[in-house]
């Protein structure tokens, strides 16, 4: 029987969704081996009627451009995904291929602005700050979707668990809606892409089902952790959109379902291009979203506990290596001595473009390589038997180039801590009913699922591919720039990156 370990959709409120009634039989795929997980992708539906356009057009972004592609060859905008259900929306309104399929403030406000504020994106259910703020006038307007233009966040409304170990004590929300039966939790959309590299589905895991036939187990989880397909997540979870997010009174139909995450699943994303580096392909390099295509993916695949759960290998470090032949490119030529009578050459010194790649694939071996201690940190710390506790950022975002978790292992790495907090976002108070001990969170993450102690402000590591293309970072924006991110890290784990460092760093994640 399939366990669902939560029932909340996708910015619906929980409990509103049961077993079975939102996915018919059909649409649960068997569960049998790892390979399903890395089978090829299905054609898309027969029934989506496919419109002339062009696709697979690189997208400019501050650093360069990204492309998708898609494993048929054209992006297939007759799909369900861009179709509007409810109240108007349809996926694109909040996962747009231009911002590596989620979205940006900058396009909201132009969506708001060329609109006023009629985009059906801005609807008051999850769009604004809080479902009873007033929107009678422009500027009324304006402030009720403030998270949405600055932050572009979406207002996820979960309740606290009934059987949850903890209770709110307290809300402190600038918007005065959150309370026990709905804490608004501001979190920013999951690309719609490279859903090939997944074991996670949603910022909280809210969407991943557990499956207690399924041999897709988390090894040495006691008690075992058994899950559902990713792919019976993503059919599950477009449903949740459509009557979530869409308000549609009627879900999707098993095929509809079947349509929009086979087109998900046909979709590849990366940076495909550089202002200072160039292309991405060049010299050697393993850039852009052909070459992502190709690796390969499975659940358990470099699992940083006990290696990998298919080849038996020991978990590898090196996770990115994309770039290596770009490493040393910025070293100057050497002068060319005089021989048998002709004239010798200076030496000369490295191109810009040579310096900048150089930059990048120092980037990826400090990712992969330059060590901390990870401390304090829920789902690492006490659970994973990782010596020392001796970390790279690839322990985490472990999947090959692509930098993703390959079991649904949730980390609190700190973003929803009430020392981050920032005026805008709510802060929750919550108290263990056992110890009586007493937490602040801007956002409980798989708490809010598991009702469980541990598990509060614990979040997915997501894939980390085109990740340019869509800033503000972490599930609530918190951060604008990659050097932002990279600066946040240096300080939580007191890694002592020099500034070199910090530049190279960013220039990978950049690239990515
Ligand atoms: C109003 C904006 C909005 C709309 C409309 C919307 N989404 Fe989302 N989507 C989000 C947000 C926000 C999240 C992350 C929520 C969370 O994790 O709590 C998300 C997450 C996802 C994820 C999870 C990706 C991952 O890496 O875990 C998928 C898949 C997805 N959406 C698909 C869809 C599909 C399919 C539709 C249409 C049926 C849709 N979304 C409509 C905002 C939206
Ligand atoms: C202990 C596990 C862990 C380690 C170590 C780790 N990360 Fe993360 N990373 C996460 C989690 C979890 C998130 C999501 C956090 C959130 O939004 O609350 C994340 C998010 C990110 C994001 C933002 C992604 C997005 O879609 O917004 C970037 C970029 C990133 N990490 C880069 C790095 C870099 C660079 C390092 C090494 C310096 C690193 N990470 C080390 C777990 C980790």
């Amino acid at each position: 029987m399939l366990l669902l370990l939560n029932l909340a959709a996708c910015g619906g409120d929980a409990g509103t969704s049961i077993a079975g009634s939102t996915a018919s039989p059909q649409a649960v795929p068997p569960v049998s081996s790892a390979a399903a997980l890395a089978a090829p992708v299905p054609p898309t539906s027969p029934a989506a009627a496919p419109v002339e356009q062009p696709s697979l057009v690189p997208i400019v972004n501050g650093e360069g451009a990204a492309l998708t592609v898609s494993t048929t060859g054209s992006i297939d905008k007759g799909n369900a995904f861009f179709k509007a259900f409810g109240n108007g929306r349809s996926c694109a309104s909040c996962h747009q291929e231009s911002q590596g399929w989620s979205i940006r403030p900058d396009n909201l406000q132009d969506r708001f602005t060329q609109t006023n504020g009629s985009d059906p994106v801005f609807a008051l259910n999850d769009g604004a700050n809080s479902p009873n703020a007033l929107t009678a006038t422009i500027d009324q307007k304006r402030l009720a979707y403030s998270m949405l233009l600055t932050k572009g966040l979406i207002r996820v409304g979960l309740a606290v668990p009934a059987d949850a170990e903890f209770t709110l004590v307290k809300v402190d929300d600038p918007y005065g809606y959150a309370s026990t039966k709905e804490l608004s939790l501001f979190r920013r959309p999951m690309p719609t892409t490279n859903l090939k590299f997944l074991s996670t589905v949603m910022w909280d895991a809210r969407e991943t089902f557990a499956d207690a036939r399924s041999n897709l187990c988390i090894r040495n989880s006691r008690p075992l952790q058994c899950f559902a397909t990713t792919d019976f997540d993503l059919l599950h979870q477009s449903n949740s959109a459509v009557t979530g997010h869409a308000q549609a009174a009627q879900g999707l139909t098993a095929a509809e379902q079947r349509s929009i995450v086979d087109f998900e699943k046909t979709l590849f994303t990366a940076q495909i291009t550089s202002l200072a580096a160039g292309n991405l392909t060049d010299a050697g390099a393993k850039g852009g979203p052909l070459e992502l295509a190709k690796n390969n993916f499975y659940f358990g695949i470099n699992d940083i506990d006990v290696g990998d759960y298919v080849s038996g290998a020991s978990f590898d470090r090196n996770v990115m290596a994309m770039f290596t032949t770009w490493r040393g490119l910025d070293r100057p030529t050497p002068p060319i001595p005089p021989a048998q009578g002709r004239p010798g050459q200076p030496g000369q010194p490295p191109s810009a473009i040579n310096i900048a790649r150089a930059s990048v694939a120092r980037g990826e071996q400090i990712f992969n390589n330059k060590p901390f201690n990870v401390t304090g940190v829920a789902g690492f710390n006490g659970e994973l038997r990782v010596a020392l506790q001796r970390a790279t950022c690839t322990s985490c975002h472990s999947v090959g180039n692509v930098g993703s978790h390959s079991v649904p292992r949730l980390f609190n790495t700190g973003v929803s801590d009430a020392s981050l907090r920032t005026p805008d976002m709510p802060l929750y108070t919550l108290r263990n009913k056992l110890t009586g001990e007493v937490m602040e969170t801007t956002d409980p993450g798989r708490a809010m699922n598991t009702g469980k102690w541990q598990d509060i402000g614990r979040f997915k590591v997501p894939s980390l591919r085109a990740i340019e293309a869509r800033s503000p970072y972490f599930h609530n924006g918190g951060m604008i720039e990659l050097t932002d991110v990279v600066k946040f890290y240096d300080k939580r784990f007191n890694i002592g990156l020099t500034p070199q460092e910090i530049i190279d760093l960013t220039e990978f994640l950049k690239v990515l």
